[in-house]
């Protein structure tokens, strides 16, 4: 709850004396004002403000994460994770191939809250996690990871660092990351925001020893305006150090 509104490396830092009844106990946690605050201001103001069939990652239809999931021989057995999903479409697809086991991560609840009414009868399927992404913490192990147009926005070298961390600790042993960025010859910047721009150099150098980059693939993405964008998707898979 206290991530959900902003705050940021969120501990308890143990139980204390205050009790309401017999059967309760205190708790005190301890938590950072983020900077999530301003991230997820900007990102509220965006899917309050505007229709979502205009902004310049609207895709129709999800057709490259499709092909990536179908080349990495995904099936709907899969936990599956869309981080920074937005009002992508791609859990709708997922959902109508039969994925039972999905979660949508967003910084904004505005877009999530979309996408639930978007999905009407089957909007109880996805779990909804309103976070930072590179604040997410969870027991589960995911055995694909997505996110389409979310780690380039990541300026600081530090945030990076902690969101292939979270990548790291969350993938399953032999799950797959598809990462999509812009490439080096696309945007530098999106929805008002600086963005990193990456290709396969680039993204290694991040990765290091964390992660092989199995697949590096280029797509040039249309915008409802009619302009070209250039993207990089990687396929990445955990380097897991011997025993
Ligand atoms: C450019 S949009 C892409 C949305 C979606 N992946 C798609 O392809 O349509 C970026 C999305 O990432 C979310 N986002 C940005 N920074 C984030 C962060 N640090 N943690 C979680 N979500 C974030 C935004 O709210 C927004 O929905």
């Amino acid at each position: 709850m206290m991530n959900e509104v902003g705050f940021i490396d969120t501990e308890c830092t143990g139980t204390n004396h205050y009790t309401t009844a017999p059967t309760t106990a205190g708790a005190t946690f301890r938590a950072t004002k983020g900077d999530g605050n301003v991230k997820q201001r900007h990102w509220e103001n965006v899917y309050t403000t505007k229709d979502v069939s205009k902004v310049g990652w609207y895709q129709q239809e999800p057709a490259i994460s499709l092909s990536l999931l179908q080349k990495i021989g995904s099936t709907p057995k899969d936990v599956f994770i869309d981080v920074g999903c937005g009002t992508s479409t791609l859990t709708d697809a997922l959902i109508e191939s039969g994925y039972q086991d999905i979660t949508l991560l967003d910084i904004s609840p505005s877009a999530l809250n979309i996408v639930k009414k978007r999905l009407g009868a089957t909007a109880d399927l996805p779990v909804y996690c309103v976070e930072d992404v590179c604040h997410f913490s969870t027991k589960k192990l995911f055995d694909v990871w997505h996110d389409r147009a979310v780690f380039h926005f990541l300026q600081k070298e530090e945030e990076q660092q902690e969101y292939l961390q979270t990548l790291h600790r969350s993938l399953s042993p032999d799950g797959y990351a598809l990462i999509g960025t812009f490439a080096v010859d696309g945007p530098q910047s999106c929805s008002n925001l600086p963005v990193r721009q990456y290709n396969e150099e680039r993204m290694k150098n991040l990765v290091q020893e964390r992660f092989d980059i199995l697949e590096v693939i280029e797509e040039t993405h249309i915008t409802p305006s009619g302009s070209e964008q250039r993207y990089c998707f990687f396929i990445l898979k955990s380097i897991h150090p011997k025993e």
